[in-house]
């Protein structure tokens, strides 16, 4: 018998922390071998001249989920996986949404379905609460964190999905108890409403407006508020989307004071900016996202914190919604910026843009490259070392990138359900041409080898606090608290 179901031969592999020649030897949809000129196998891949990395983790996406409003975004758990898969992404971790009344395990039982029939990459979800009741934080919550759901996001703005200080608090001790990691999408709720009221009574309702009145300030006094809400339960809190230079130096503040605050940016505040919301038309409706898009000298600051290290994550925060009736235009052809959905697709091109701009231009190497596109996931998330690195013993999920092939973006060439990419035209050097899950591939030269369905649910660790510390906070210590456990 062969030593090896798959052997991939003359690439170059690099992890999160290092860059080497070696062959990958995979049996049994593990990595079991690292050296040079293996041998011994039922079938090989000639990866010379190409980059043999761990696949990617998508671990902010919106997949055959409804928004506040009801929208449904446009991708399920099939085309979701598949154009995540499209981009050298091996697992995917989208949201389970909680609406008001609804139970957990409804919520989980539903998301389940919706995954487990079509996904064809391993998934696991973060659940969003926006209803924790009794009921929900003392079984519904430890019942998810049983199952392997062990990261939750809440939503400080969004009047159908928001959750009160008090809220956010019982929900980070309850996190804190588990072991679980809270996810927290960060605006000032009033102060975007107070404005959204003012432009809209002086009929200002185009798309730029939305950018006007989802202000930078919003963010910073959302993300500084969350902070001091996680520090004094001792929690840790992940702060998704930054979009701000004032939102990344509060995360940045945090983690330099040893508090256990991580931070995540996406692609388009990266690589968009506000004036693309002036766009011909109705077309700036395709860059309505919360948080908006800002400007240049933001995208150069957002560069400046991902090259010190202020964010664990760069994620695609994908929410597909199509250029038609069933998505931005389902209050009409031309609607005020408050009546469209929210987000913009983006999955397939996360790891793409990250390489051509990052790596290629040289502001970030290819080890940060694997560490914001994986390692940092699996880490953050408990799937690591099964997912999230090349080394032996772990899940063969592998993206093998040709790093001089050139492709300019369209939308036909997606392989999500959507009818347009707002990063249409741009041209990108450096993209994944096979893809292995488990050692199986599941895309190579632009062919898609997966079966509907074969993804599995990955049932995830706690989150890991060591290395993460932060010393309780003194109010919170029983000993100076006459013995009270104010943390239970
Ligand atoms: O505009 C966005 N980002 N929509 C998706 C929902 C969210 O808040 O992440
Ligand atoms: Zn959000
Ligand atoms: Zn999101």
């Amino acid at each position: 018998m062969d030593a090896f179901d798959l052997i991939i031969q003359g690439g170059t592999v690099a992890t999160a922390s290092d860059t080497f020649r070696a062959d990958v030897g995979i049996r049994n949809g593990k990595i079991t071998a690292l050296a040079d000129n293996l041998s011994g196998a039922t079938r090989t891949i000639d990866a010379t001249g190409k980059l043999v990395l761990p696949g990617g983790i998508e671990s902010h996406a919106h997949i055959e989920q409804e928004s506040a409003t009801g929208a449904m975004t446009s991708d399920d758990y099939y085309t979701g996986s598949v154009s995540a898969a499209f981009g050298g992404n091996t697992s995917i971790i989208p949201f389970a949404a909680q609406h008001r009344g609804q139970s957990i395990d409804d919520v989980l039982d539903l998301y389940h379905s919706r995954a487990s029939s079509k996904s064809v990459l391993d998934y696991s979800f973060h659940l969003i609460v926006s209803d924790p009741t009794q009921e929900v934080l003392t079984k519904g919550l430890p019942k998810a964190f049983e199952g392997g759901i062990t990261s939750f996001k809440v939503f400080m703005t969004y009047d159908k999905m928001i959750v009160s200080d008090e809220q956010m608090l019982d929900i980070l001790v309850t996190a804190r108890e588990h072991g679980a990691l809270t996810m927290v999408h960060a605006e000032n709720n009033a102060m975007i409403k107070w404005m959204v009221k003012r432009l809209i009574d002086r009929g200002y309702t185009k798309p730029p407006y939305h950018a006007v009145s989802h202000p930078a300030a919003a963010e910073a006094e959302a993300i500084s508020r969350g902070i001091a809400l996680a520090s004094y339960v001792d929690a840790p809190l992940l702060i998704v989307h930054v979009s701000s230079e004032a939102g990344a130096n509060l995360v940045a503040d945090a983690r330099r004071a040893g508090k256990k605050i991580f931070g995540e940016t996406c692609p388009q505040y990266l690589f968009l900016e506000a004036d693309d919301l002036d766009r011909e038309g109705a077309e700036g409706l395709k860059y309505v996202c919360s948080p908006p898009l800002r400007n240049k000298q933001t995208q150069e600051d957002l560069w400046r914190h991902l090259q010190a290290g202020t964010f664990h994550l760069y994620s695609s925060d994908h929410a597909p919604y199509r250029f038609d009736e069933t998505g931005k235009l389902s209050n009409g052809p031309n609607p005020p910026f408050t009546q469209v959905a929210n987000g913009m697709p983006g999955i397939e091109l996360r790891a793409p843009l990250l390489f051509h701009h990052g790596v290629n231009k040289g502001r970030i190497t290819l080890n940060q490259f694997v560490a914001y596109t994986s390692t940092n996931a699996a880490r953050l998330f408990g799937m690591h070392p099964e997912k999230g690195t090349i080394a032996i013993g772990s899940d063969a999920d592998i993206a093998i990138w040709d790093p001089a092939l050139t492709r300019t973006i369209t939308a036909d060439g997606m392989h999500d359900n959507m009818d347009y990419t707002p990063f249409e035209g741009h041209s990108l050097t450096g993209w994944p041409v096979t893809v292995l899950s488990r050692g199986e591939i599941i895309v190579d030269q632009n062919k898609l080898y997966a079966e509907r369905g074969r993804g599995q649910f990955v049932h995830r660790r706690p989150f890991d606090p060591v290395g993460y510390s932060s010393p309780t906070p003194p109010e919170m210590n029983p000993a100076l608290n006459f013995g009270a456990r104010l943390l239970d």
